[in-house]
């Protein structure tokens, strides 16, 4: 009997074929527990982003079928599931080079990049709505150095699910692309971390030395009013 049984309705959903009952609110990596698949492969962090676990699925009253993160996505009734393998796309051996990037060097390793049709394929199936494709036209039209950096922020988010890839009719791989544009522009374009610093030396001055102590002789209820606290979230704001 799992922890879910007593205490939700149940949907039906079908995964591979196969038709299970679930309780409902739960994601599709906890219905694969739940039907008793432990899910050896193709699940890691269960926060949405290692980018280990993508599927496609489709909803009874739903012509298209979607993709998403299966520990990001809640079951559905009448929900068809298909897991989609782990990114299998190859990662080129590309290290930083001796001299300032250019555009030439991201296409010395990811020459298909050129070969993009503009189908849009890869923006639709980001589960973390990335405009997967305008960083790669972003990258095809790179003419300066900073361009680069561009390229680099439309990738900010990616999980490296490797689902834009797996969608490309032109074998494009879009995430790769965009992670060695993110660390040539890590390693030459770093931008100081202002706000980093900036704290850094608040705590050396002691602003939060009253309030750490304050954290560190707390009991559990207090801490745990303390999370809730307008204070702790203008904390994190902050
Ligand atoms: S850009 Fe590609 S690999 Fe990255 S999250 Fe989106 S679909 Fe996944
Ligand atoms: S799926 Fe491939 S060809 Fe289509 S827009 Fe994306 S990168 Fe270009
Ligand atoms: S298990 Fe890591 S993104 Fe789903």
């Amino acid at each position: 009997m799992s922890q879910f049984d007593a205490q939700s309705a149940l949907i039906r959903i079908e995964v591979d074929g196969d038709a299970h009952p679930v309780p409902e609110g739960i994601t599709v990596i906890q219905a694969m527990w739940n039907i008793g698949r432990p899910m050896l492969h193709g699940v890691g962090c269960l926060g949405g982003v290692c980018g280990a676990c993508p599927i496609t699925y489709r909803l009874p009253d739903q012509l298209a079928s979607k993709t998403g993160l299966a520990c990001q996505t809640a079951v559905r009734e009448g929900m068809a599931i298909t897991f989609i393998p782990s990114d299998v796309s190859k990662k080129a051996i590309a290290p930083l080079p001796k001299e300032s990037p250019t555009q030439k060097t991201l296409f010395q390793y990811y020459p298909e990049t050129r070969r993009c049709t503009a189908c849009r394929a890869c923006t639709s199936v980001c589960p973390q709505e990335i405009d997967v494709m305008g960083g790669v036209r972003a990258a095809i039209n790179a003419s300066s150095l900073g361009d680069l950096s561009t390229v680099a922020e439309k990738f900010t988010a990616c999980v490296m699910c490797g689902l834009c890839a797996a969608v490309c009719e032109v074998q494009i791989k879009p995430h790769r692309a965009g992670m060695y544009a993110r660390r040539l522009t890590g390693a030459f374009y770093p931008k100081e971390a202002t706000r980093l610093l900036d704290r850094i030396e608040e705590v050396r001055s002691g602003k939060y030395a009253s309030a750490w102590n304050r954290l560190l002789s707390a009991d559990d209820e207090a801490l745990s009013d303390y999370c809730r606290s307008e204070e702790a979230l203008q904390g994190l704001a902050g």
